[in-house]
C-alpha cells in the first residue's frame, strides 16, 4: 500500500450502526482498517473473476483406505504440478487424512484443480480458499 489518503463518507445512520457493530464483533481497531479490508476483498473477487495470477489453498479430507482414491488424488496433482507450490498431508486418525494444497497460478487453473479433487469419489470434504498474491492490493 502506498500513501494514505483521508476521505469523507456519508452513510445511512442505521447502516453505519450495523457497520460499527461488525467492526466491534470482528475486532477491527478502526473503521479505516475494516473499510480497507472490504475494498481489498472486492478486488480479490475481481482477480478471481478475471483469471488473473492468484494464490489459493485447497483443503481435502478423505479416507485413505478407499480403493484407488490416493492414487487418483496424486495423479491429478501431478497434472497441475506447475501451479502447486506445496502440499501437506496429516493423518487425522486411523482412517482420515487432511491435506492442504497451496497453489499459485491463473485462477481458472486453480479452480479446475480444486473441482477435480473435490469431485473425486471418496473425498469427504473439500474447500478452496481463494486468496491473492497480494501484488495488486
Ligand atoms: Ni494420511
Amino acid at each position: 500500500m502506498s500513501k494514505l489518503i483521508r476521505f469523507g463518507v456519508s452513510l445511512d445512520r442505521e447502516l453505519l450502526q450495523k457497520f460499527d457493530n461488525y467492526i466491534k464483533t470482528n475486532n477491527y481497531p478502526t473503521r479505516s482498517k475494516a473499510i480497507s479490508d472490504l475494498i481489498s476483498n472486492v478486488f480479490v473477487k475481481e482477480e478471481w473473476k478475471k483469471n488473473k495470477m492468484s494464490a489459493g489453498a485447497i483443503v481435502l479430507v478423505y479416507d485413505h483406505h478407499k480403493r484407488e482414491l490416493v492414487n487418483k488424488l496424486i495423479d491429478i496433482q501431478h497434472d497441475f504440478h506447475k501451479i502447486i507450490i506445496s502440499s501437506q498431508h496429516v493423518h487425522l486418525d486411523h482412517n482420515n487424512c487432511l491435506e492442504v494444497i497451496l497453489t499459485k497460478g491463473r485462477t481458472v487453473e486453480i479452480q479446475k484443480l480444486a473441482s477435480l479433487l473435490k469431485s473425486t469419489k471418496g473425498v469427504k470434504y473439500s474447500s478452496l480458499l481463494a486468496a491473492t498474491t497480494g501484488k495488486e492490493l
